[in-house]
């Protein structure tokens, strides 16, 4: 396929629903080839159908991210396969129910630390030791605007994407050097099976996130995509580091 990033070769976690499905069917159309990592098999499928069925070129890798070997075949079967791994996008990650600090379950907190920043620290582990091989490439994680700010309610996911943003800042500066970038997205509501999740558990969220937003609506996938695409182009060879907030005006407030 022709486009900005015909050649490329993408990796995208998470890639079975939501953001990760929709950034990676925007990756393909824009000629890359994309290597779906994804821990539900039926979504990662489905989003490798709709690659080929839009006439892109993907792959699925059934990946766990919080487990090491697992992220290490993920990145080898990408560069066995296309030669290089040009751009990594770490986007898997869950929520949690929404409750206060104390009422919080250790086993809960393991949980959101485990998939949250393990996962992206061990994907990024891989990912950056392939591209210093290779010569360089770009890595762009998905924090949240609960990385930004604290979150009520959330506090355990508010750390976990802290954390994320921490780690994008260190690997951006230890790497600089080596022609390899890494930032952050920092999605406000973004309409996927997560936020409907969040909705069906508490109807009453559905007016209130209107209102979080200055712009009185919350985001789509598409638009997170067109974000972490920018990140990864030649387009920001200056940026670095960033943790980009893509969230209607939230975190102007
Ligand atoms: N939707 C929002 O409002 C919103 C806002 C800010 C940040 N985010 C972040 O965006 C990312 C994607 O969220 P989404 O809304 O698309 O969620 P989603 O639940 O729709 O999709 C997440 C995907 O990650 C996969 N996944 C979960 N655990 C995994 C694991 N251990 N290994 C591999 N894959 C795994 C899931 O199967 C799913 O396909 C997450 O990191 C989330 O925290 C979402």
């Amino acid at each position: 396929m022709s486009g900005e990033f015909a050649g490329k070769v993408v990796l995208v976690t998470g890639g079975g629903g939501g953001i990760g499905r929709g950034t990676a069917l925007a990756f393909a159309k824009a000629g890359a080839k994309v290597a779906i990592a994804e821990i539900a098999e039926a979504g990662g499928n489905k989003t490798m159908e709709m690659i080929g069925r839009a006439g892109g070129n993907a792959m699925f890798i059934k990946t766990d991210v919080t487990d090491a070997k697992a992220v290490e075949a993920m990145v080898a079967k990408t560069v066995q396969t296309w030669g290089h791994l040009d751009i990594a996008f770490n986007n898997a990650g869950i929520e949690e129910e929404h409750m206060r600090l104390a009422d919080c379950p250790e086993s809960t907190f393991d949980r959101v630390i485990g998939i949250n920043v393990k996962g992206v620290w061990l994907c990024m582990k891989y990912e950056l030791a392939q591209m210093l091989k290779q010569g360089g490439g770009s890595i762009v994680n998905t924090a949240s605007i609960a990385g930004l700010n604290g979150a009520a309610k959330m506090a355990a996911y508010s750390a976990s994407k802290h954390a994320v943003i921490g780690l994008t800042k260190s690997a951006a500066i230890e790497y600089a050097r080596k022609n390899i970038r890494v930032n952050a997205v920092c999605p406000a509501v973004i309409r996927t099976e997560m936020y409907e999740r969040a909705l069906a558990a508490d109807p009453g969220i559905g007016p209130r996130v209107l209102n979080m937003h200055p712009v009185g609506r919350i985001g789509e996938v598409e638009e997170v995509a067109a974000a972490v695409l920018w990140l990864s182009s030649a387009g920001a060879s200056f940026v670095t580091g960033f943790p980009l907030a893509v969230d209607g005006g939230t975190t102007a407030l």
